[in-house]
């Protein structure tokens, strides 16, 4: 290939590193280039430095490229040229790759301090992520799923681990990813400060719903926080109309107990998602429906078609009204 050619091709190359500086433009509620919290911030730091040092390395290289091939074609001493390689090729890289561990490692020990009093344990289920809240002195975990809420401000554990297969929890907002390892229980802990909602997913290939296992995250300020996690630990309310008793009904006799809890009532599986405040979550069927009527009847009618390898069976034996019933008395679980 005649050199000219060469270069060109190699000028090509600048349309990439282009469309990664528009990439700058990426907020959003799910982007490591949007930080909500000091974690996240770190990390995207870390992003900018190398990203400019990369930017310093390709201009050098390319520049070194065009000086050797365009304006000095002439031959080297040898001496000159071992130089080169050994500075340029071996000693420049040793030293900024260990630099960049150096600043990697010792950003690790904050993101792994402990928290200031609550602890968040997570679990990650097929294909859904069960939340259990551990105020400071609690006897027992207020449950959740689906869903991660954070106080503002302070920095809380999260203990993470899975039930079948490996997963990772990654909410990339507010810092980085850590794997859920079934028989282990991994801490990290983050600090959220912009309060807000971020968008949070499975990062590790773990099965058939792997792309469908999402998660919402709330970052609350502190006392709107303390509310929240009291009218969560609350048992859910009575049904109120005819249509959520029968729902409750059809509940029942489904056998949805078997495998769901609703606190203040007789069900109390634990093989699914706690439903006790169900319409309060911001998603359904982790991170992928709304907890809406059509939503709530499709997922229950269908749910092997919308996330394969799903534990919980289709009821597609019900009919429409029962459907419909069964939703709206999940929808009045405020
Ligand atoms: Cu869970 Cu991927």
């Amino acid at each position: 290939m005649p050199i000219s050619r060469k270069f060109t091709t190699c000028a090509t190359g600048i349309w990439p590193l282009l469309g990664i500086l528009l990439l700058g433009g990426c907020a959003g509620r799910q982007s490591a280039l949007a930080p909500g919290g000091e974690d996240a911030a770190q990390l995207y730091l870390i992003f900018l430095v190398m990203l400019g040092g990369a930017v310093v390395l390709w201009l050098g290289l390319n520049g070194l490229f065009l000086y050797f091939t365009q304006v000095n074609r002439g031959h080297f001493a040898r001496r000159h040229a071992n130089r080169i390689i050994i500075g340029a090729g071996v000693l420049l890289p040793t030293v900024v790759v260990g630099a960049l561990l150096a600043w990697g490692l010792s950003i690790m020990p904050s993101q792994r301090a402990p928290g200031d009093g609550l602890v968040i344990r997570v679990t990650a289920e097929e294909w859904w992520w069960r939340v259990e809240y551990w105020p400071p002195g609690a006897q027992a975990p207020i449950v959740s799923a689906n869903e991660i809420r954070f106080p503002a401000g302070s920095r809380t554990e999260l203990q993470l681990t899975a039930r079948t297969y490996i997963h990772s929890l990654w909410i990339p907002s507010l810092g980085g990813k850590t794997d859920m390892i079934p028989g282990r229980r991994n801490v990290m802990t983050l600090q959220p400060d912009l309060e807000g909602f971020y968008r949070g997913q499975c990062a590790e290939f773990c099965g058939a719903s792997h792309a469908l296992m999402a998660f919402e995250t709330v970052v609350m300020a502190p006392d709107a926080f303390a509310t929240w996690l009291e009218e969560q630990a609350a048992p859910a309310s009575a049904p109120q109309g005819a249509v959520e008793s029968r729902g409750q009904a059809i509940f029942r006799d489904e056998g949805c107990g078997a495998c769901h809890a609703i606190r203040g009532t007789a069900f109390a599986g634990s093989v699914g998602p706690d439903l006790t405040h169900l319409a309060s979550r911001m998603s359904l069927a982790a991170g992928i429906m709304e907890v809406e009527r059509e939503d709530l009847m499709d997922w229950i009618a269908h749910t092997g078609d919308i996330k394969p390898e799903v534990a919980m069976p289709a009821y597609d034996w019900l009919e429409a009204d029962e459907l419909s019933a069964l939703a709206a008395y999940l929808e009045s679980l405020e």
